[in-house]
């Protein structure tokens, strides 16, 4: 055991999306999806195992963070502590190379690092499903975040897979940022909320299968307007179980909706771009490299839209020297 480790791992947007558990204890999804891992948002984080420390500890971009990130990270590595039979604490230091404040923050990135960092610190002698399986039990989108490229996660998985790389299908994918601040209600909160009160949370389960299929199928024969129409749609279907919801979980932005119309029209002039939305009032768009250019612009002139990312598919997560 080095006891200490360095690693990271780039964030992923699903195109068929995960929302809703199967298995709440073991953080098993109740639907398929599938994501693409991105180039920018990553996350760099590492782990000293010390047998000073009386207890975890973990900062995220320098501040000491305390509450519900600390215990989710302290069951990742208590998971960590309990394959290799010891009881050592950890300091946990994690910076993201993306604005935070924005609520872009995503604990995709964040848990597969980690994930990374903890296994090989610890001395565990691991396979990239392995990794993918103890980051999924603490958060179920950082599972696809340990491999690059297009990613899979079934229902009820244990781990994520990859189904085709960057270079089968190479897209670009804009952020448009909508809203400055961190978002209203985490995914984990939303999901629950939805499974307890919204009646349209079993019309998603059962319909997701069927989209999850659809985007897979376009994505293995990088068929880009069989992808975008499906990819679209599971972000709408999935934002229906959740205005369904009660209260509702609403988490549109007036710029989120400008920001749709954008693409939309995009299209109607013969543009080929999709959107989706996750847990949060920003837009990503799925564009051909060609048009993304004179997209981005476009959306960057829109009222609310703040600032717009440009990114390719990402890597597989990786260590670095500590
Ligand atoms: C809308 O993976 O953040 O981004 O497993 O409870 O940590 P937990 O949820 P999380 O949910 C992601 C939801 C989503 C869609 C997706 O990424 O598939």
């Amino acid at each position: 055991m080095t006891g200490v480790a360095k690693a990271v791992a780039h964030s992923n947007i699903a195109l068929a999306k995960y929302w809703g558990k199967a298995d709440r204890a073991r953080n098993l999804t109740a639907v398929p999806s599938l994501s693409l891992t991105l180039a920018t948002l990553r996350t760099v984080t590492s782990v000293r195992f010390d047998s000073s420390l009386p207890d975890d500890e973990f900062s995220l971009a320098g501040a000491l963070m305390g509450g519900r990130p600390l215990l989710r990270v302290s069951k990742l590595l208590d998971n960590v502590r309990a394959q290799r039979g010891f009881d050592t604490r950890a300091r946990v230091e994690s910076v993201n190379d993306f604005p935070t404040a924005a609520g872009l923050a995503s604990s995709a990135s964040g848990f597969a690092a980690l994930a990374m960092a903890a296994t090989r610190a610890a001395g565990l002698e691991t396979t990239p499903e392995q990794v993918s399986a103890l980051a999924r039990a603490a958060s179920a989108s950082a599972a696809r975040s340990v491999f690059g490229g297009y990613v899979a996660l079934a229902a009820r998985g244990e781990h994520a897979e990859r189904v085709a790389s960057g270079e089968d299908f190479p897209l670009q994918m804009l952020i448009a940022v909508t809203a400055v601040g961190p978002k209203g209600t985490a995914s984990t909160d939303g999901m629950t909320h939805t499974q307890r009160t919204s009646p349209y949370y079993a019309a998603w389960v059962e319909a997701a299968p069927a989209l999850y299929a659809e985007v897979r199928r376009a994505v293995e024969t990088a068929d880009f307007d069989a992808l975008g129409p499906a990819l679209e749609h599971s972000a709408l279907a999935m934002h229906a179980s959740m205005l369904a919801a009660r209260p509702a979980l609403i988490y549109f932005a007036p710029a989120t909706l400008r920001v749709m119309e954008c693409v939309r029209a995009f299209r109607g002039r013969g543009g080929r771009a999709y959107f989706t939305m996750d847990a949060g009032p920003h837009v990503k768009v799925l564009v051909e490299l060609g048009a993304a250019a004179e997209l981005e612009l476009e959306l960057g002139k829109l009222e609310g839209v703040t600032e717009v990312l440009r990114t390719g598919a990402g890597p597989d997560a990786y260590w670095v020297d500590p």
